[in-house]
């Protein structure tokens, strides 16, 4: 790994599947190129490659066909492809034989690990990048790199950087003026402190949202804490369904992109009014269904411990000693209500990356629209009159490049694109050094 000077044509910010799939797509541009390789550097604040690692609950099943993996779209030749990894493990005739496109999460995991083991000499773990800004004395037009300080346990490095790329991942969402403690979780920390937490501690317990995190962590809890009272408090009148029929499905295609780019603001719009169930506060159709079933024999049985509180939002939340109440407010009667349990589960979704504190002064090089969001260009390079070095975003982009901003459906393509855009550019930039 460079410190100090010399300077990587791309820094990538995180090591998900996003910035995973774009040093593959780095890594076969190159093999296939005569140009020399683009020097590239990766930087990840967990200690070790994981994905959503709270959130790897038995069962649960990818929400993507696993075509769609780390690289297939862009390149179905690749040997980071989901079916090289079964095959690698010697379990490809096994896996076709359960004859389903979505693997498990714990084995997409898997795959993702294997894959990111090909980088270690890119990337640098439990390493949080602080800050990125113009090197000390220079400006935005002369400034021919970033400058990045990167944080370890070792202490503090620079790193300097043509282009970076951000792929910082989801925001966890609490609803305003809750915070979380070992007795109030957002989904995203789930199986973490359901780890370090009593099974005595659990004999009340509640998840709040319909999306399906919240039907995922329901499930999990009724069927692990068999003395437990499971309260799953529902916004809507029921679990809705994830939309992933075919026609439906078309929007995370990688053509679907240019459509919601190059569209109008009423095309964006339609977009959203009619496909948002394809991915937010919905649920996959065998979850609903399993959960339905479990309360419907528990209530055969006369010893209902699984409840719905439908159309019911959770207003606040106060902390009594080792109790949690609850205040909520039911649509049904218009009234706000109570609820007193030991552990509270918020499973209320993300907010997108937002890129702004990582910028820090810089962001206001970075060109906004009318209602402040970021400008970003096609290539997904945010807009930067005046500075000439490349911020590229992998996420945070639903606004300007839709539905599969942050979702896997489209990464291999994206990517790919953000690959070719920092290399076409290199060479664009060398070249007036090689003609004179
Ligand atoms: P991701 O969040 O995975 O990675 C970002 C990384 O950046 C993290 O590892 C983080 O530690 C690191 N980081 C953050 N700040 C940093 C800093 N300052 N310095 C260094 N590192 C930093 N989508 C889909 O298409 N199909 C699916 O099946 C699912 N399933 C799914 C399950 C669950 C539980 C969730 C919450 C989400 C999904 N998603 C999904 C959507 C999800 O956004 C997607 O699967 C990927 O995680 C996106 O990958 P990224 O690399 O962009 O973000
Ligand atoms: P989500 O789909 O955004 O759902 C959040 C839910 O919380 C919504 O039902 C929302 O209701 C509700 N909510 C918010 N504030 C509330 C309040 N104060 N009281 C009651 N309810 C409230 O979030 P998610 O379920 O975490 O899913 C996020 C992403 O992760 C999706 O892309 C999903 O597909 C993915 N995911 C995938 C898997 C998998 O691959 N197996 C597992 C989990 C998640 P309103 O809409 O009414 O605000």
């Amino acid at each position: 790994m460079r410190t100090g000077y010399e300077a990587y044509d791309v820094v990538g910010i995180g090591f998900g599947p996003s910035n995973l799939s774009l040093a593959i797509a780095l890594e076969e541009h190159w093999a296939n190129a005569s140009e020399r390789p683009p020097a590239a550097a990766f930087f990840e604040r967990q200690p070790a490659f994981g994905w959503h690692r709270s959130m790897l609950l038995p069962s649960t099943t990818m929400q993507v066909t696993f075509l769609k993996d780390l690289a297939t779209f862009r390149n179905p030749m690749s040997r980071f492809s989901f079916i090289a990894y079964l095959h690698e493990m010697g379990r490809l005739a096994r896996f076709a034989n359960n004859q389903s496109f979505f693997p498990t999460r714990q084995e997409f995991h898997q795959y993702l690990e294997w894959a990111a083991s090909g980088f270690t000499d890119r990337v640098r773990y439990g390493a949080t990048v602080e800050e990125i800004r113009l090197p000390p004395g220079t400006g935005p037009e002369t400034a021919d790199h970033l400058w990045l300080r990167v944080r370890t346990a070792a202490g503090t490095d620079t790193v300097n950087a043509r282009n970076v790329a951000i792929s910082t991942g989801l925001v966890p969402r609490m609803p305003a003026g809750v915070d979380r403690d070992d007795r109030v979780w957002h989904s995203s920390e789930f199986l973490e402190k359901y780890g370090r937490t009593k099974p005595g501690d659990l004999a009340r317990v509640a998840v709040v949202g319909a999306g399906q995190s919240a039907a995922e962590i329901t499930r999990f809890l009724h069927e692990n804490l068999p003395g437990a009272e499971v309260t799953s408090v529902v916004p809507s009148y029921g679990y809705s369904i994830a939309d992933d029929t075919p026609f439906a499905n078309q929007v995370f295609d990688p053509g679907a992109v240019d459509e919601y780019y190059f569209g109008s603001d009423r095309t964006r719009e339609a977009f959203w009014n009619y496909h948002r169930n394809t991915n937010y506060s919905v649920v996959d159709d065998e979850v609903i269904r399993d959960l339905y079933q479990r309360s419907y024999e528990e209530e055969l049985c006369g010893a209902a411990r699984l409840r719905f509180l439908n159309l019911t939002r959770v207003e606040g939340v106060k902390r009594a000693g080792d109790r949690i109440h609850v205040s909520l407010s039911s649509l049904l009667d218009g009234n706000a209500g109570e609820l007193e349990v030991d552990v509270l589960v918020f499973a209320t979704g993300y907010d997108a990356m937002e890129p702004a504190g990582l910028l820090g002064d810089l962001d206001r090089f970075c060109a906004r629209d009318e209602e402040g969001r970021y400008q970003v260009q096609r290539d997904y390079r945010l807009v930067t009159p005046g500075l000439s070095c490349g911020i590229y975003l992998q996420g945070g982009t639903e606004h300007s490049h839709g539905l599969t901003s942050s979702l896997l459906s489209n990464t291999a393509i994206r990517s790919g694109e953000i690959a070719d855009s920092i290399i076409h550019r290199r060479a664009e930039r060398e070249l007036p050094s090689l003609n004179a």
